[in-house]
């Protein structure tokens, strides 16, 4: 088969790094991806969101699936242009169509679709500037922190936990009057704030049925002990601890068939990724959000640990043959340190020199997310640069050896943060 991954960070990385070493796969393709992914593939210069020049790409190389990595060009209807087009007919192509994407393009259809589903969720309201004033009046009936998030994509920054109340009214203000996020946040959700533990939960659905992806745990926030700015993420690890078979089975039971019920209600023919982030509050799981995608750095410590051909999988899918597909999961443990760029997730520099990447130990895996090559050097090109990935019998021996490498690989003004996955073991 040729393949298509659409996307250029860490997660594409790995999926490319993932299918070529299937059997099915004879060319593959990244639109646009990274130093990392050009020594598994050919990069190709098409971006995301220019449905014409990647549907020309994919006539003139016979691809035939084309997986999607990042959420935009699912939001934007990638989906529905490929299927649209009748010429594109014996491409499959894996991702949600614009209707089953709004899972995470607004924050407000989500919300909807899992009270009417009886998903377990935060208590919330959405708003407009219409109805500002019964915003604040809703926010004076939750107990603090107030939880606010713009309704639309945002990248990663359209949530903001408000500890106070004057904190909550000003964000409200900045999202609804002064459209900090633009359109994204003309409607506003409000939400109860839910302490617990934090867990995503990775499911592949042809429509009908479902295979679960092993689960992961992320680091968001730049600093160690989580605090400071929400980044795209800092570090992962899979399994999770406390995520037992019995977890599973109620997550099944109360979450994810629901879901799927639900789309199918909908009339959206699902066939993709759905990524549930989930907050456990006294052994209960309660959805705090959807992504119709994988996650970055979630991927980079899930496909290490899928023993199974992914591209055979992949293919099951766009087939609607998940029900007679299963995979197998590795025992061991997957854990990844994001190295970012000094002063992520505000303001960084591009183009410093990698180095230490070559000679890393051989259960290192790095997965290039921002990095580009010039002239045979690799350089930093984002603001989040390399996920190292290991893969060992226990958790503790994985973190170790991810830990050792991030020392290893250097560039200047190189920051990680040193306690991804200490709070689990
Ligand atoms: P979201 O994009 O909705 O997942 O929100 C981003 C992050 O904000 C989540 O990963 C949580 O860490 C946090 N968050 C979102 N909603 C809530 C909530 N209701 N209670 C506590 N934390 C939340
Ligand atoms: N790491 C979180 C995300 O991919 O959304």
């Amino acid at each position: 088969m040729n393949v298509l991954i659409i996307g250029s960070g860490g997660r594409e990385h790995a999926f490319a790094w993932k299918i070529a070493q299937s059997s099915l796969c004879d060319n593959l393709y990244i639109a646009t991806g990274n130093a990392g992914t050009a020594r598994v593939g050919t990069n190709i210069a098409i971006k995301p969101t220019d449905f014409e020049g990647l549907s020309n790409f994919c006539k003139e190389n016979n691809i035939d699936l084309v997986l999607v990595g990042n959420e935009e060009p699912l939001v934007k209807g990638i989906v529905d242009y490929f299927e649209s087009d009748s010429s594109l007919e014996k491409i499959k192509i894996i991702g949600a169509n614009k209707k089953g994407a709004q899972l995470e393009g607004s924050k407000d259809f989500a919300k909807n679709f899992m009270i009417k589903n009886n998903i377990p969720t935060a208590k919330s309201e959405t708003f407009t500037k219409e109805s500002i004033q019964k915003a604040k009046e809703y926010i004076e009936t939750l107990s603090i922190p107030v939880v606010l998030k713009a309704d639309g994509l945002a990248a990663g920054k359209g949530v903001v936990i408000a500890h106070s109340k004057e904190e909550a009214n000003k964000t409200l203000d900045e999202m609804l009057l002064d459209e900090k996020f633009g359109e994204a946040s003309s409607k506003v959700v409000i939400e109860e704030f839910l302490d617990g533990i934090e867990v995503s939960l990775f499911v592949l659905t042809d429509g009908k049925d479902y295979v679960l992806l092993p689960e992961a745990k992320d680091y968001k926030q730049i600093g160690e002990g989580n605090t400071g700015l929400n980044t795209g993420g800092m570090g992962a690890v899979s399994p999770v601890p406390f995520v037992t078979k019995e977890f599973i089975k109620n997550a099944e039971e109360t979450i994810i068939k629901p879901t799927l019920k639900g789309l199918q209600n909908e009339n959206i023919d699902y066939c993709g990724f759905i990524f549930i982030g989930l907050m456990v509050v006294k052994n209960k799981a309660y959805v705090l959000e959807y992504n119709v995608r994988m996650g970055d750095p979630e991927t980079e410590v899930v496909l290490p640990r899928i023993e199974s051909d992914f591209l055979a999988l992949l293919d099951a899918t766009s087939k609607k043959e998940l029900a007679s597909h299963s995979i197998k999961i590795s025992k061991k443990a997957a854990t990844t340190i994001m190295l970012v760029s000094g002063g992520y997730p505000e303001k960084y520099q591009k183009g410093k020199l990698i180095t230490g990447n070559q000679n890393l130990p051989p259960n290192i895996i790095a997965f290039h997310a921002g990095t580009k090559e010039n002239e045979n050097q690799i350089l930093t090109n984002g603001g989040r640069v390399i996920a190292l990935t290991a893969l060992a019998n226990t958790a503790k021996e994985a973190l170790a050896a991810s830990n050792q490498a991030a020392k290893l690989v250097t560039f200047e003004g190189k920051y990680y943060r040193k306690d991804i996955g200490k709070d689990l073991f």
